[in-house]
């Protein structure tokens, strides 16, 4: 899929106009890049790459963390099949946007399992999109609607 990238930090921008990557602060350091993340519609030539890849979405209204503010729990687990999670190939980070514009990162390493959770306030409607980075199959796609 088509995408804006930082040639810095590799951040890529789904809302146009970005002067400022949100990641790595520089400035006008955007371009446009053929292949920038694959969506859930994608196809391995083989294997079953992209059940390991694609961003798999649980979505829980009663927040654990803040219940008496209230929040919308969102939790990204890679993927279908869960991704390895190896010194050698793991999942580098998760990026969340609501309706195309950056909420929040999350680095990883291979320490941990690859999965993340953020915590929406409530009231939230929107679209949640999601972008990890796979440090050997590069960045993968999904979304999902908050109502
Ligand atoms: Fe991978």
């Amino acid at each position: 899929m088509k995408g804006l990238v930082c040639k810095v930090c590799g951040y890529v921008a789904l809302d146009e106009n970005r002067s400022e990557c949100p990641i790595c602060h520089a400035k006008n350091t955007f371009e446009e890049q053929e292949d920038a993340y694959k969506t859930p519609d994608f196809k391995a030539v083989s294997g079953e790459t992209e059940k390991k890849h694609i961003p798999t979405f649980a979505i829980v209204n009663e927040g654990s963390l803040t219940p008496s503010n209230g929040c919308i729990d969102i939790h990204v687990r890679i993927g279908e099949i869960i991704h390895p999670a190896l010194p050698e190939h793991h999942i580098t980070e998760i990026t969340f946007y609501l309706d195309n514009k950056f909420i929040a990162n999350v680095y990883l390493t291979a320490e941990i399992n690859p999965a993340a959770v953020i915590h929406l306030k409530s009231g939230t409607k929107g679209k949640i999109q999601v972008i990890e980075n796979c440090n050997v199959h590069g960045k993968w796609f999904n979304k999902v609607e908050i109502k």
